[in-house]
């Protein structure tokens, strides 16, 4: 279904995001048939650009990060035929002016920001003083929100002086992934989880997200973030708050939005011990952490594992194991739910018996798996074996499949249809950082150090421990 009429100008509309991510995505929601043919990309950045210059790049990085089966010649023209490109100084006054120009009534404006967040006030400023953004415009910023509770609470307080928190969408692309939404339909729309989706019932939850890369290339930025604030206070927050929440009594912006931040605002201090902190050696050719961040006494991490508490009747007695690091063993990414012992066993030989884990692998291969006992074949008695219930999603939906909008396409056109449920609210964020400010002042008291682990393993020695305590184990990253 085609989206309303838009005019979307991209801030930093020459940069790394734009071209690897927000171009690309709008070239295939665009022959997807979802771009009205009146709907307009306008790139705003620093340099002087012609449209054609413009145009060129973008026809460049479509080459680049569209696969060649989904390229044809006659789309891409007339999709660069609908862009425009317009030099704008952030920091001044040029090109506003010829900005709000080529503004037109009665269509959805959009105004996304990929540019670092210093700049965001100051263009939030612009597009107002300038008259650029009317009432009803949105604006689109991605992470990172801050760094910690003050610098979101600055930030949030910056874009509220100009823009209604209806109009601002706080991208986390996590949100954007089929998978992740998946989460939602697969609790709220069977009766089968749901019931036993308790600490009665479950004995604890661990959440991964394994990556092999390195963070060659983008040392600099990584080493003042690290694995917590890169990936825990957003992605792996966001997913736990999708496994955690309370059904929303609607699939509605607020209503699921509220319920994640109560969870949020549930979970427990983590006490030092509870966490583990990695950063991966140098191996398999590759410079290790301390090169690639450039600082040989850096004591940030690139792996980190820690136990999470959500304290609320739901919950109470439930762990979930939270883990993410660089150069893993597999790029894997899953939630698993592993539920509890039956209360009572009728069989006399459970030698067999396991427990019942529900799998949902969010990458690759997006699926579900769900590992229940059987009889094991054969005479031997009442034997029992686990085997899984598996479903692949590309299995199932075959070339439906290919069709799916990757994370950034989906949530640029719920911005264009004004849904903001897949963004991140302003209180949301800042509930992220109160929890996660305490944890890395934490660790920065201690002046405790990340363990090295190796390339291609599975992270920290320690992280095992963090399981083994409890008498628990970490699935297996492949
Ligand atoms: C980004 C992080 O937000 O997410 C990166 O800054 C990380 O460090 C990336 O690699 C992971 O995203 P995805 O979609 O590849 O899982």
């Amino acid at each position: 279904i085609p989206v309303d009429v838009f005019d979307l100008v991209i801030f930093g509309g020459t940069g790394d995001l734009a071209r690897r991510k927000i171009l690309p995505g709008l070239y295939r929601r665009f022959v997807a048939g979802q771009m009205t043919s009146d709907s307009r990309i306008i790139g705003a950045a620093r340099g002087e650009l012609s449209d054609d210059a413009f145009r060129k790049l973008v026809a460049e990085s479509i080459d680049e990060f569209v696969p060649k089966d989904r390229r044809d010649e006659a789309m891409i023209t007339e999709f660069l035929s609908r862009l425009h490109y317009v030099a704008i100084d952030a920091k001044g006054e040029g090109g506003w002016d010829a900005l709000k120009n080529m503004m037109r009534d009665g269509v959805v404006r959009a105004f996304y920001f990929s540019v670092a967040p210093a700049l965001f006030g100051d263009i939030a400023l612009r597009l107002k003083s300038h008259g650029v953004a009317d009432d009803a415009a949105r604006i689109v910023v991605e992470k990172p929100f801050g760094r910690d509770l003050a610098t979101a609470k600055a930030l949030n307080a910056t874009l509220a002086q100009h823009f209604h928190e209806t109009q601002i969408y706080r991208i986390d692309h996590y949100l954007g992934k089929e998978t992740v939404q998946n989460l939602m339909a697969v609790r709220f729309a069977n009766i089968l989880f749901e019931p036993l989706w308790k600490a009665e019932y479950v004995d604890h939850v661990q959440i991964t997200v394994a990556e092999t890369v390195s963070v060659d290339g983008r040392g600099a930025y990584y080493d003042k973030s690290g694995a917590m604030r890169d990936m825990v206070q957003n992605h792996m927050m966001q997913l736990l708050c999708l496994i955690a929440m309370e059904p929303p009594y609607h699939f509605d912006p607020d209503a699921v939005r509220d319920e994640k931040l109560k969870v949020i605002r549930a979970l427990d201090p983590v006490p030092q011990q509870d966490i583990v902190r990695g950063q991966y050696l140098a191996g398999g050719g590759q410079g290790g952490y301390l090169e690639h961040c450039e600082n040989p006494a850096s004591t940030t991490e690139s792996y980190i594992a820690l136990k999470v508490h959500v304290s609320n009747w739901r919950w109470k007695g439930t762990p979930f194991y939270l883990r993410t690091g660089k150069r893993l063993r597999a790029r894997a990414s899953e939630i698993a739910i592993t539920f509890r012992e039956p209360p009572h066993s009728i069989f006399d030989d459970a030698k067999g018996w396991r427990e019942n884990v529900l799998v949902i692998r969010l990458q690759p291969d997006e699926g579900m798996n769900l590992m229940v006992m059987i009889k094991e074949p054969g005479p031997g008695g009442m034997r029992l074996m686990q085997v899984p219930l598996d479903m692949s999603f590309a299995g199932v939906l075959g070339d439906e499949a290919e069709d799916i909008p990757d994370a950034y396409e989906r949530l640029i056109m719920d911005v264009i249809r004004g849904n903001q449920t897949l963004f991140m609210r302003g209180d949301e964020v800042e509930a992220a950082w109160a929890w996660t400010d305490p944890i890395i002042e934490g660790w920065n008291a201690t002046g405790a150090k990340p363990q090295g682990y190796d390339a291609g393993s599975s992270g920290p020695e320690d992280a095992l421990m963090l399981m083994h305590r409890d008498g628990r184990r970490w699935r297996e990253i492949r």
